[in-house]
């Protein structure tokens, strides 16, 4: 099922998430519906506050080259990396790279991270398993991450940028 995306600046994208604690039916409904709402709205990342649901969830699938266009088989449903309870342990180095967010749409701009990345997490039968990344997938972790911790990436503008967007962004939500 398709759930509606909270968009900036609803005050539920400020909220940090609680850890799973049980690894049920509705916690692996949450996660189907993550990605069917990921896919309609053509995102490769996704955390659950994002749908209103304050737990610390996030998926991510990274588009496959494919000659389809059909969205399904640009981001397989197999090809998801479901992310439960993620903790860093380690992370190294920095990059910037351009970015954008279901929650603020048709908004892009680069921000700093770190390049690599050493994380915990749990899948969604609550198995525990490390992942090493100095890529893409770094970058939407470290994304998806602050939305657990109830940070979005327009908050990590230089000042002078984080004033013009909010200029912009309110004038976008009136015309809307
Ligand atoms: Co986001």
């Amino acid at each position: 099922m398709i759930r509606e995306i909270v968009i900036y600046p609803d005050k539920r994208l400020k909220e940090i998430s609680k850890p799973v604690e049980n690894f049920d039916e509705e916690l692996h409904t949450l996660l189907d519906d993550m990605y069917e709402t990921m896919i309609a709205k053509n995102g490769v990342g996704l955390a659950a506050i994002q749908v209103g649901v304050p737990l610390r969830v996030l998926i991510i699938n990274v588009p496959v080259e494919t000659e389809s266009e059909d969205p399904r088989e640009q981001q397989p449903k197999e090809n998801t990396l479901e992310v439960i309870n993620p903790v860093i342990l380690e992370a190294e180095g920095k990059t910037r790279y351009q970015e954008g967010c279901l929650s603020v749409p048709g908004y892009f701009e680069e921000v700093e991270r770190h390049k690599a990345v050493r994380i915990e997490y749990q899948d969604r039968y609550g198995k525990k398993y490390i992942i090493d990344d100095d890529d893409f997938l770094a970058i939407a972790l470290q994304h998806e991450m602050d939305h657990l911790d109830g940070k979005v990436f327009v908050e990590k503008l230089s000042l002078l940028k984080r004033k013009k967007f909010e200029k912009e962004w309110k004038k976008r939500l009136k015309n809307k």
